[in-house]
């Protein structure tokens, strides 16, 4: 079976990753590259919440893997001044766990929830009035008996990530105060991460050699990041260290990835569609049983970079493959 865990341009966040993203993400948001319209409304709020010395209103985040979710809410309670604590939808399993973590935080405190639409029902619920009035409503004892009593919170402010907004349910949207959507990076911006890690990392990149990896990254730094490491990886080895445009080239090359960004699973998702669906309308259920990928997984990974670059459009029949990915790899263009 196939596992995006193992795939180098895969955006899912593997340990390696996150030792070395400690050192290179940014801290404050004047080092955070990119995703401009996030950054001005969040620097406003950030600022208001500080002057008013109120609790910053709740936050969702929503986009693509990769995009920096996480980075932004270190960002956010950084810049409040506050602590952070980090967890995750599928790791609150009972309401219990939520009531413990959010009686622990101090006022003004930043509680981020990763994939917060995998939240459970019940730990939903107690979220509720804990977002909109700062109290937990906890049911003592059983039957008749059975009493609520309401425990006050300290005013905190909710930091959640989604991959999948459309699968939150909407009392749980409304209660966040600033919705705020993430897209994929410009080659310029993550051209520029690309170097701003090598300069962490010493590593010695030309602009020409960060530019062919910003180009094959997906609109994704932490593919970038990643990529850039491995390209590191041949240079020490096959080169003298140093990273310019030939040896990304050659790095790159070794990682198969094509100067797209892409891999053989998207080619296999470009195939399937022009082989066995004529290039398609075809439903994305259907890809999925087609290429063995999971249906979320082509969703939230393959298909926004994909659709990003133009090789295949949404219709309201399903996805088509474009012109573009035609030419790209080498198709013959049959008459329907
Ligand atoms: N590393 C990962 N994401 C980044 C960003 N948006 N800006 C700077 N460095 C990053």
């Amino acid at each position: 079976m196939y596992d995006e865990n193992e795939r180098i341009v895969g955006s899912a966040r593997l340990i390696e990753d996150d030792e070395n993203e400690k050192s290179i993400r940014p801290r404050w948001l004047k080092d955070y590259i990119g995703q401009e319209s996030v950054k001005e409304k969040l620097d406003i709020f950030i600022k208001a919440s500080l002057k008013r010395e109120e609790a910053l209103d709740h936050v969702l985040l929503q986009g693509p893997p990769g995009l920096g979710k996480t980075t932004l809410s270190n960002i956010i309670a950084t810049e409040l001044g506050v602590n952070l604590r980090v967890t995750s939808g599928p790791a609150i399993e009972r309401p219990s766990d939520l009531a413990s973590i959010l009686t622990n935080l101090k006022k003004g405190d930043v509680l981020f929830i990763d994939e917060i639409h995998r939240i459970n029902r019940s730990v939903e619920e107690i979220l509720y009035p804990a977002m909109e009035d700062y109290c937990l409503d906890i049911i003592v004892g059983k039957g008749p008996n059975a009493q609520s009593i309401r425990i006050d919170l300290e005013k905190f402010t909710l930091v959640a990530a989604t991959t999948r907004s459309g699968m939150l349910s909407a009392p749980l949207r409304d209660r966040f105060g600033v919705l705020l959507s993430l897209n994929l990076y410009e080659v310029k911006d993550l051209t520029k991460i690309v170097k701003r890690s090598a300069s962490i990392l010493d590593i010695d990149i030309s602009e020409k050699g960060a530019l062919e990896i910003a180009k094959r990254s997906r609109g994704t730094p932490r593919i970038a990041n990643r990529l850039l490491k491995r390209v590191r990886d041949y240079a020490t080895v096959k080169k003298d260290g140093q990273i310019d445009y030939q040896t990304a080239k050659e790095g790159l090359k070794l990682l198969e990835i094509d100067e797209c960004g892409l891999d053989n699973m998207d080619e296999k998702i470009i195939r399937t569609m022009y082989e066995n669906f004529n290039g398609g309308p075809v439903g994305i259920d259907t890809i999925a049983a087609s290429t063995g990928i999971e249906n979320v997984t082509i969703e939230d990974v393959y298909e926004p970079y994909l659709l990003q670059i133009g090789f295949i459009s949404r219709t309201p029949r399903g996805r088509k493959l474009t012109k573009k990915a035609y030419e790209h790899f080498d198709l013959e263009y049959k008459e329907k």
